[in-house]
């Protein structure tokens, strides 16, 4: 496995594989690699000949008060598992080489990021959108593999590379939990014992509104104030929970669209967000 740590680097490995006819899966991430984003290079392999994962916390995408500073970060343990899972390349640049003095260009994508982890963090995904979009430029990705995990981010890439014209095939991969259906996140360390614990209301919670969509009667309005409720009963502090359009992301009047419920919340220090498909109600006749 090559690690590449600049962009000329990068630059001559990336043009030896196309000049092979090789097609390069990017995935991107900050590191702190867990089974989701092992699983993300298992797609890119599926996808396309070589699997190049970046590892990149990138400090355009926290804002003032968030966790830069103290987000995990082990790269020798980043390359070793990415090296037994057979990934072929690792970038990982230094932050002024990716932003060096002068840097002054951004990408903003307007509807789709605006609601949701977008109100609660402003500049958030413009540090995202400008970040990959300069991973995808510099890597010159024929797919792009993206967890929807972060369900909202996921949709904020492909609107930009629509709108930009980025060639990449953005390819979405399903959300890998743990045992007990707490969606792994590199920020899982941070929780207390207790929290870990109290925290599990957030899977099954969406779990069971997704079943109540057919089981149930209820509206969106009670659906979304019955799990914001359980969150709160069992010791966290809900940021949102919003049923939504799925790729939109514009909140839902009813269960006639296939839709998406998102969660935002904080437990203890730590916010962690999920999220889980919906289905189309049907009607009686
Ligand atoms: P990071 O949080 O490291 O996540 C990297 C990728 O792994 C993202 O596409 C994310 O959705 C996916 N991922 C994380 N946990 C997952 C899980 N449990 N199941 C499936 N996929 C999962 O997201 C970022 O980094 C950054 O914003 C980035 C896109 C790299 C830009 O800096």
């Amino acid at each position: 496995m090559q690690v590449l740590e600049t962009p000329e680097e990068l630059r001559q490995w990336q043009l030896a594989q196309h000049g092979a006819g090789r097609r390069i899966a990017v995935v991107p991430t900050m590191g702190a690699l867990h089974d989701g984003h092992l699983q993300l290079t298992d797609l890119g392999r599926q996808h396309a000949d070589v699997v190049l994962v970046t590892i990149f916390v990138n400090p355009l995408q926290f804002g003032p008060n968030e966790d830069f500073g103290r987000y995990p970060r082990q790269f020798p343990t980043d390359c070793a598992l990415c090296e037994v899972r057979g990934v072929d390349a690792v970038y990982h640049p230094e932050p002024a080489a990716m932003y060096p003095a002068g840097f002054q260009t951004h990408v903003e994508v307007e509807q789709v990021a605006q609601r949701w982890c977008g109100a609660s963090r402003p500049g958030h995904f413009r540090g995202v959108a400008t970040v990959v979009l300069k991973l995808l430029n510099q890597t010159a990705a024929d797919v792009a593999v993206f967890g929807e995990k972060d369900w909202q981010q996921l949709q904020v890439i492909r609107q930009m590379c629509r709108d930009l014209d980025h060639p990449a095939q953005v390819v979405g991969a399903p959300i890998v939990r743990e045992a007990d259906g707490l969606a792994m996140s590199s920020r899982n360390v941070y929780l207390s014992v207790q929290s870990r614990q109290q925290c599990l209301v957030i899977s099954r919670g969406l779990q069971q509104l997704q079943q109540q969509v057919q089981a149930s009667q209820r509206s969106v309005a009670e659906l979304q104030a019955q799990l914001t409720a359980a969150i709160d009963a069992a010791g966290g502090q809900t940021e949102y929970v919003a049923l939504v359009q799925a790729e939109t992301l514009e909140p839902l009047a009813d269960f006639s669209v296939a839709g998406r419920a998102l969660v935002a919340a904080r437990f203890g220090a730590t916010r962690l967000i999920d999220n889980w498909a919906l289905p189309v109600r049907e009607v009686a006749t």
